[in-house]
């Protein structure tokens, strides 16, 4: 193998283990027995997990895998919203809560199985009424508030597939949205509550549909009664929900019919429509949500902060809990307001058991110190979760010592848009975890780390994870663009699927995730993760937050140029002395190839809205260059201040 083509380094050494307690593996959702039978037959065990949901047909064939196409439970009939709701109510659970909804503002509602089954029966009556049909798409671009899920639970229940759009994306962002799923309704609100104020949402769709489209009707929730302009295409949600019959019997789907659309960014310009069917979806979300969070219906509160605006939201917020029966809290604002504890006092005021949060999350409130939970009572936690990038273990260790009170095993969940649903975690109470690693798949999931000719590395080598089997909660594709579905998932390995992620095999054989590929760096010739060298600076004691890239260098090909935020309370006036000792610690974490080049201590770093940074234009800033497009920041400010703040740094020198 040619030095390009060297598998990737793998550097960073971590031997603490945490096993689960006694007591908590004996409670535990999920025994270890769960990977032997898995592993025995994986058909099999997808069947079995399929029969958990309320079937009105059988299926006649667990899978049908033509490659890179996969259909499951062929002949099933089912329908989305009758699992996730009125399973539970004509059980006899319709009193159990479905949702503590709290407003950024303090409003309070509490939401049983029963009331949320009426709301989403009323709405698929509006929507039916409003002319959509089964396979009609419908854009949802809302705020976090109930009626988000109860619109997307009125759409499943009539067979529109919803294609959710974030409610922090732009008109122009909306649009192009609404056009490639070529929507027939828009469901969105006056606003929501943010940071303290309303911001405006209605006004951005009235831009968006100044374009090109074939939207027929815009419905409205009124959630922050600012005032609105009104078109004769708008009608308000209350309007027309109010007045329709609480009865609504539902019709059957095809396992096989589109339950959604979500769009998610890629290479190019252009988003990708993964689109997911319903009941090889179901089965997984359903199915790991019970064993990798042990959800115990009637004791416990979960709480998973995500928006309904991305996957995490789909599958932990809306399907998997509400289909296993669970009670959760939805917020609707920012941690930070009115205070830096906001979310420990939730935590707090409704007992929440179990916690599913971004490692973003996790690194800001480190930054903002441990006196904000500290504040408040969070014994009632008894499991962590973590998503969405890979947590360094620093960010682990402080999670589950300060959040987590050592008390709570940490479930790292590996997975994606297109994977629909958890891929890799810990099971919590048979996996002994390691900080920092997603450890192993999950049991009927296939996943491997290869080498450039998709041969299995061995322990304590990298590569790129692949998954070679297909899997129920699997994308059916791509929206209307079926090559770029091929060229972008099964091409890199011919017939198998590439995640786009590095990734490594521990000396025991757990997986450690190291990024997208795109973000590895070639030093000299030796590959190494963008994500190593920022756990190794976060691992010292003056670093909140650190991101870090290969810029072109004349000596080494590619340099490290770290960009680093600093923990409260630390001053740095010493600037020099604490480069220093940061490039040292790195050296000696990793090894001197990984020291980087070059530190600059900045105070915030630009993220998309889903919290991932954007390496991209800190590439601009370290190779001197005008930052390229930063239309998905998060915060369109954030590369004037770092490059303002570079600048004065420069000019103090
Ligand atoms: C990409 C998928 C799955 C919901 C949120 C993100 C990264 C996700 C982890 C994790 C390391 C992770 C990967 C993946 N990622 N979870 N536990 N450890 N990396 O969904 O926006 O589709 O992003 O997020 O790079 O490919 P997404």
């Amino acid at each position: 193998m040619s030095q390009d083509h060297e598998s990737l380094e793998n550097l960073l050494s971590e031997d603490r283990h945490f096993p689960p307690t006694a007591q908590f593996a004996a409670a535990a959702n999920a025994q270890p027995d769960e990977y032997a039978r898995a592993d025995k037959d994986p058909l099999a065990f997808w069947d079995e997990q399929a029969k958990s949901l309320q079937w009105d047909s059988p299926w006649s064939k667990t899978l049908d895998w033509q490659s890179p196409y996969a259909k499951w439970f062929i002949g099933g009939k089912l329908n989305a919203s009758v699992n996730a709701l009125d399973r539970h109510v004509s059980q006899g659970r319709g009193s159990r809560v479905a949702f503590h909804f709290e407003g950024e503002p303090g409003d309070v509602r509490t939401i049983t199985y029963a009331e949320l089954l009426t709301e989403v029966k009323k709405a698929a009556n509006a929507l039916i009424e409003l002319g959509i049909k089964a396979g009609d798409r419908v854009a949802i671009y809302m705020p976090m508030i109930p009626e988000a899920a109860v619109a997307m639970l009125a759409c499943a229940r009539i067979g529109a597939p919803h294609s959710v759009v974030f409610g922090g994306f732009s008109a122009e962002a909306l649009l192009s949205r609404i056009q490639d799923a070529d929507a027939k309704l828009v469901i969105t609100a006056d606003g929501g509550f943010r940071k303290g104020a309303a911001f405006a949402l209605k006004p951005a769709v009235d831009e968006a549909l100044k374009g090109q489209h074939n939207v027929e009707k815009v419905l409205v929730v009124q959630r922050t009664k600012q005032e609105t302009a009104w078109t004769n295409r708008d009608i308000w949600w209350h309007e027309i929900v109010a007045r329709q019959s609480s009865e609504h019997v539902a019709e059957s789907f095809d396992s096989e019919h589109p339950l959604f659309i979500l769009y998610t960014s890629g290479t190019t310009a252009k988003p990708k429509g993964i689109f997911h069917t319903t009941g090889g979806y179901l089965t997984q979300v359903a199915y790991t949500h019970k064993m990798v969070f042990d959800i115990k219906p009637e004791t416990d509160v979960y709480w998973c902060t995500a928006d309904v605006g991305w996957i995490t939201g789909h599958s932990y917020i809306v399907y998997g809990p509400l289909i296993n029966g669970a009670t959760q809290v939805m917020y609707e604002g920012t941690p930070d307001t009115p205070h830096k504890g906001r979310i420990f006092e939730l935590i707090a005021k409704y007992g929440v058991t179990i916690l599913y949060t971004a490692p973003t999350l996790i690194r800001t409130w480190m930054k903002w110190g441990d006196e904000f939970p500290q504040a408040h009572d969070l014994t009632s936690l008894r499991l962590l979760g973590s998503v969405g990038e890979p947590i360094n273990p620093e960010a682990w260790m402080w999670y589950r010592e300060v959040i987590g009170g050592n008390r709570c095993p940490i479930v790292d969940t590996w997975w994606q848009t297109e994977t629909g649903a958890i891929m890799i975690s810990p099971l919590p109470g048979v996996t002994a975890t390691k900080p920092g690693s997603a450890m192993n798949a999950v049991p009927g999931i296939s996943a491997k780390v290869v080498d450039d000719n998709a041969v299995a590395v061995g322990n304590g080598r990298g590569g790129y994870l692949i998954l070679d089997q297909p899997w129920p909660s699997m994308l059916r594709g791509i929206w209307g663009e079926d090559e770029r579905y091929k060229e972008t998932y099964w091409s890199r390995f011919d017939g198998i699927y590439f995640a786009g992620d590095g990734a490594k095999l521990d000396d025991e054989g757990a997986i450690w995730l190291l990024g997208r590929v795109d973000d590895v760096m070639n030093v000299s010739g030796h590959r190494i993760s963008t994500t190593e060298v920022e756990s190794a600076l976060v691992s010292h004691e003056s670093v909140a937050e650190a991101a870090v890239v290969g810029a072109a260098d004349a000596m080494t090909g590619q340099a490290i140029v770290a960009f680093v935020i600093l923990r409260g309370g630390i001053e740095h006036a010493n600037g020099d002395e604490l480069n220093k000792a940061l490039r040292d610690h790195v050296a000696k974490q990793i090894g001197a190839i990984a020291k980087p080049r070059q530190i600059l201590i900045v105070n915030e770093l630009p993220k998309t809205r889903s919290g991932k940074i954007m390496r991209r234009l800190l590439k601009d800033v370290a190779e001197d260059r005008a930052v390229g497009d930063a239309t998905t920041l998060a915060d369109p400010n954030v590369m004037k201040l770092i490059s303002e703040g570079l600048q004065s740094a420069k000019s103090e020198d």
